[in-house]
């Protein structure tokens, strides 16, 4: 990311404890910089604890400050409940949770096996659950307010063909978001979520564009004529993470240059003139990844 094309002052986030879900790859780093160049302490945890500390080096040795990496599965609660430990000893509550950890490809619904819909919803609708409750609890314990963001998309509004598992989890976590808005705005907790449109990481080309089979109407129809910008993204998610913005509570924002909206409000549409064979290729394809 260009990060002076971050629009906050220096130290903006100073005397902030942000863990971010999945935040060794993808948009997750992407944010994980951003907090990390304004003076933020960052835990940073993924399934590949070796992927996660070489972010963590990596982004320390570039813009100094810390960053703690875990390895921690968010589909295993006992995991996630020692993460959340080891993160109070390490110094302390936290003041912001990003939910950002997922997992998804695209599939025809009728392909799809049990393990293959659990293995995205496992993480989406249940791993952000046990990380958001365990953090939750122990801030109500401690009478301590936390700043809570979901990485949704903008199919939470209106469902999306073909990848029916993430559409189903995510719009879970659109209303875990508005509900815990109201039932823990009483603690100091706020939830709230961004909607990004198409932000590239190698993880999602891979699964949902695989080969460069996926559909680029959203681009080709987007008033913006292009996909987002991480620096964008990360504008927005510091200004939901960081002091000044208490009062915004139970929102879940769209940031997609209005493609969305403007695109009807579902992707993957032009997959549906797809046959057999085809299927057959793109799901080869995407399993023969290990882009995340
Ligand atoms: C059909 C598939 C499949 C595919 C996996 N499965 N890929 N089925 N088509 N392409 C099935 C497997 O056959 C298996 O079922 C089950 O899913 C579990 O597969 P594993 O590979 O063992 O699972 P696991 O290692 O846990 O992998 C999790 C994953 C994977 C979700 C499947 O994609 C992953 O690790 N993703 C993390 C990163 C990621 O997805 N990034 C992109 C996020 S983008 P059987 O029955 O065979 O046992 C995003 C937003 C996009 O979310 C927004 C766009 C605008």
């Amino acid at each position: 990311m260009d990060v002076s094309k971050l629009m906050f002052r220096e130290n903006f986030l100073a005397g902030e404890r942000i863990l971010v879900t999945g935040g060794g790859t993808g948009l997750g780093r992407e944010m994980t910089e951003a907090f990390l160049k304004l003076g933020a302490v960052v835990h940073i945890c993924g399934r590949r604890q070796g992927t996660a500390e070489e972010t963590a080096r990596e982004l320390m040795a570039q813009h100094g400050g810390t960053v703690v990496a875990h390895g921690c599965d968010i589909r295993d609660a006992d995991a996630v409940a020692a993460m959340v430990d080891a993160i109070w000893e390490e110094g302390g509550a936290l003041t912001g949770v990003v939910n950002n950890a997922a997992g998804n490809f695209i599939s025809r619904t009728e392909d799809l096996s049990i393990n293959g819909f659990n293995a995205i919803s496992d993480i989406v609708f249940r791993g952000t659950f046990y990380v958001t409750h365990t953090i939750g609890k122990r801030l109500i314990d401690e009478g301590k307010g936390a700043s809570f963001l979901s990485i949704l998309t903008t199919w939470v509004w209106n469902g999306s063909a073909f990848v029916v598992p993430s559409a189903m989890s995510k719009s879970a976590i659109n209303t875990m978001t508005q509900s815990l808005a109201v039932e823990w705005g009483r603690y100091g907790m706020r939830f709230n979520a961004i909607a990004p449109g198409l932000f590239p990481t190698k993880g999602m080309s891979a699964r949902l564009s695989p080969g460069g089979r996926g559909d680029n109407s959203n681009i080709d129809n987007n008033p913006m004529g292009r996909a987002g910008e991480m620096h964008e993204l990360a504008n927005l998610a510091v200004f939901l993470m960081g002091p000044g913005a208490e009062y915004v509570n139970g929102q879940t924002i769209a940031i997609d240059g209005a493609g969305y909206q403007a695109t009807g409000g579902t992707f993957w549409n032009a997959l549906s003139g797809l046959g057999d064979e085809e299927w057959d290729n793109l799901r080869n394809l995407i399993k023969g990844t290990n882009a995340q």
